[in-house]
């Protein structure tokens, strides 16, 4: 089935697909939303509801391992997020910093291997210095493929992809008829990983938010209101359970 393959499921360390637990999810997509109406609720700032964010993460990064989910991709700051007020972006990009210094080493140990996807390009040195830090350290892992989606958006993705192929063709390297689905797969920052089985949005929002558009072609999509600050391993369960219902035919009967 297409993108349904994990090719790294037979490596040692890796869980096999259909291991109990997962309900057959390989690949499980994350848009965490909700952190600001959470805070807001409590009456408490923004940047608490980020806070308490960080710990769900934490949370959920523990649930998959238990569960044997192989990939865990995290929409974690999108290219659309540069236009809130700059306090806001501010504490998330000292979030991402502190989560890489304060959780790196354990995330090393659990055996989960770091992979970042977004745009690169325009990101403060020091951002980028840590994020190649929590790859490269993880690099050997073969436990859990965590993957950070940070300063992504899937057209940028796209356009990104596009001018890669063009930059090909027009160096004499490559047909255009030689442009498969394959290729263009190839070509996106999620090179290599299998297309998500199962993409959870909190917050009670029913939108995609440009996360992941060439990739969830076929994924199953499951909205829960619950804010992303107050999602554990039971809503983890419920929305396993609700795909495991599902019947995915991939256009065919
Ligand atoms: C998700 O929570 C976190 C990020 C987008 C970085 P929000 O900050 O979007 O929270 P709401 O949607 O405003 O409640
Ligand atoms: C999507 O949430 C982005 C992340 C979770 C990082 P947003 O809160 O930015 O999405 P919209 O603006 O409600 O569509
Ligand atoms: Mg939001």
């Amino acid at each position: 089935m297409p993108g349904s393959l994990n090719p790294l499921a037979t490596e040692p360390g890796q869980p096999a697909e259909g291991a109990p637990g997962h309900f057959g999810v390989t690949h499980l997509a994350l848009i965490m939303d909700g952190n600001g109406r959470w805070a807001t609720r409590q009456g408490l700032p923004r940047l608490a509801g980020h806070r308490a964010g960080l710990e769900a993460v934490r949370r959920l990064v523990k649930a998959c391992i238990e569960r044997n989910i192989a990939f865990l991709t995290l929409f974690s700051f999108s290219t659309e997020n540069w236009t809130r007020p700059a306090e806001e972006v501010g504490e998330l990009m000292r979030l991402l910093r502190f989560f890489v210094r304060s959780d790196l080493a354990t995330l090393n140990r659990q055996n989960v291997r770091i992979r970042v996807i977004g745009e690169r390009e325009g990101l403060a040195p020091d951002i980028l210095r840590i994020l190649n830090e929590a790859q490269d350290t993880t690099a050997a892992n073969t436990g859990l493929t965590l993957v950070i989606a940070f300063n992504y958006g899937a057209r940028a993705e796209l356009v990104r992809a596009a001018r890669h192929l063009a930059a090909e063709v027009a160096a004499g390297r490559l047909e255009p008829s030689a442009i498969t689905e394959a290729t263009v797969s190839a070509a996106l920052d999620t090179s290599g990983i299998p297309d998500p089985d199962l993409l959870i949005r909190t917050s009670g929002e029913q939108r995609i938010s440009n996360f992941l558009l060439w990739q969830s072609a076929y994924t199953e999509l499951v909205f829960t209101p619950a804010l992303w600050p107050d999602f554990d391993a039971a809503a983890l369960d419920a929305a396993l359970r609700e795909f495991s219902q599902r019947q995915r035919r991939f256009g065919g009967i």
